[in-house]
């Protein structure tokens, strides 16, 4: 067992009550408290220190099938990234003390096998951050960008959701490629961060400016190499209006749109015009890249070159508000969600 902790015999979790129609509200989950089953051979009890909420889970929580993760089960509790210590176990893969990923968040504890773990040393940044810019969504920022951005030095890299987990990661390795680099997020808070820590050229705050696609023009007189999306609506048809022809835009989400059936941009007809390369991505297709991006990242972070930063919610019972969160931009960096402390 872990100096100074005992293995958990019961566990709270947060579940789906029912498919939220619109933008979801703190009444579509339950917290349940459950007892922990006794180990069997093979398995470890594992104590969540963080976990993960992230905007991709609001297409989970849709009884609709089109998507390339299957819905979450009703009654049931979440699913999402977590990073956790093994406190007791009767397997010889992972020791008590091992630190852990798993996709077995939204919950303070859980009886596992080794196949659903990962190690992780903690060697190069505090534990939650491989929950963000060493986890999933500094991967598919650094996958997407440096894969189908292809960014050079010179080049004008446009960023929706700036200031966020993906965001931020894409801000900074456009700049360490040698791009002029402008962000959009929303309030000051947020641009603040962006240029003064995060050294991004130009800081557009959305909220703040009446004309997106003027402002654009007045920072990018040249037009736009690479725009990276993460938010969509008035950001993609801003973007689509001062892209360079044959620039590429890098479809990584569209969270604007995520609570709502909204229509698409009236400007589409620009791709065509301006021989646009619009590319969706997934974090999925990007596993390949893994090894490059466990060599660069760690070192960035080591020199300084990228800076991260994480809103924190305190307890499982906050995992909904921090969840819900994520769709009225209560984000700097990375939201995460802490269950414990990391030792
Ligand atoms: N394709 C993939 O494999 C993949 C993987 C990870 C993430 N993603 C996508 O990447 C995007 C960013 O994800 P993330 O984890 O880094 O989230 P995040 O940016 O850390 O958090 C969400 C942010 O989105 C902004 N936002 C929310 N609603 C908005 C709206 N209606 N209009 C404009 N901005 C809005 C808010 O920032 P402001 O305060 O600045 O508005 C909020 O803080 C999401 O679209 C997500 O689905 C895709």
């Amino acid at each position: 067992m872990a100096p100074g902790s005992h293995p958990p015999k019961t566990s709270r979790e947060i579940r789906l009550k029912r498919y939220p129609p619109g933008m979801p509200t703190r009444d579509d989950f339950d917290l349940v408290e459950v007892t922990l089953p006794d180990l069997a051979d093979g398995q470890m009890v594992v104590r969540n220190i963080a976990m993960s909420v992230d905007p991709y889970m609001r297409g989970r929580m849709t009884g609709a099938r089109d998507s390339y993760v299957p819905p979450f089960e009703l009654g049931q509790p979440l699913l999402g990234e977590a990073v956790g210590q093994v406190v007791a176990s009767r397997d010889g893969t992972y020791p008590v003390g091992a630190y852990v990923t798993s996709m077995l968040g939204w919950r303070e504890a859980f009886v596992a096998a080794g196949d659903q773990l990962s190690p992780v040393d903690g060697k190069a940044a505090p534990l939650t951050a491989y929950l963000g810019v060493l986890g999933m969504p500094g991967h598919t920022a650094y996958g997407g960008l440096l894969r189908y951005g292809q960014p050079k030095r010179g080049q004008t890299v446009f960023v929706s959701g700036a200031a966020g987990a993906v965001g931020s990661v894409v801000c900074q390795v456009a700049k360490i490629k040698g791009c002029q680099v402008i962000g959009s997020a929303g309030g000051p808070e947020k641009t603040k961060w962006l240029k003064e820590v995060a050294g991004v050229d130009h800081v557009i705050d959305y909220k703040a400016v009446s004309d997106l696609g003027a402002e654009l023009k007045r920072l990018a007189p040249d037009g736009i190499d690479i725009y990276f999306e993460n938010v969509g609506g008035a950001h993609l048809e801003a973007a689509l209006d001062n892209m360079k022809v044959h620039g590429r835009i890098i479809m990584c989400g569209m969270i604007g749109a995520y609570n709502a059936r909204t229509p698409g941009p009236p400007n589409l007809m620009r791709i065509v015009r301006r021989r646009l390369t619009v590319q969706g991505i997934l974090f999925l297709d990007l596993q390949d890249m893994g090894p490059d991006f466990e060599l660069d990242m760690p070192r960035w972070i080591a020199e300084g070159r990228v800076k991260w930063h994480e809103t924190v919610f305190e307890g499982i019972e906050k995992a909904p508000d921090a969840f819900l969160g994520l769709f009225n931009g209560a984000n700097l960096g990375k939201m995460i969600v802490r269950l414990g402390p990391d030792k």
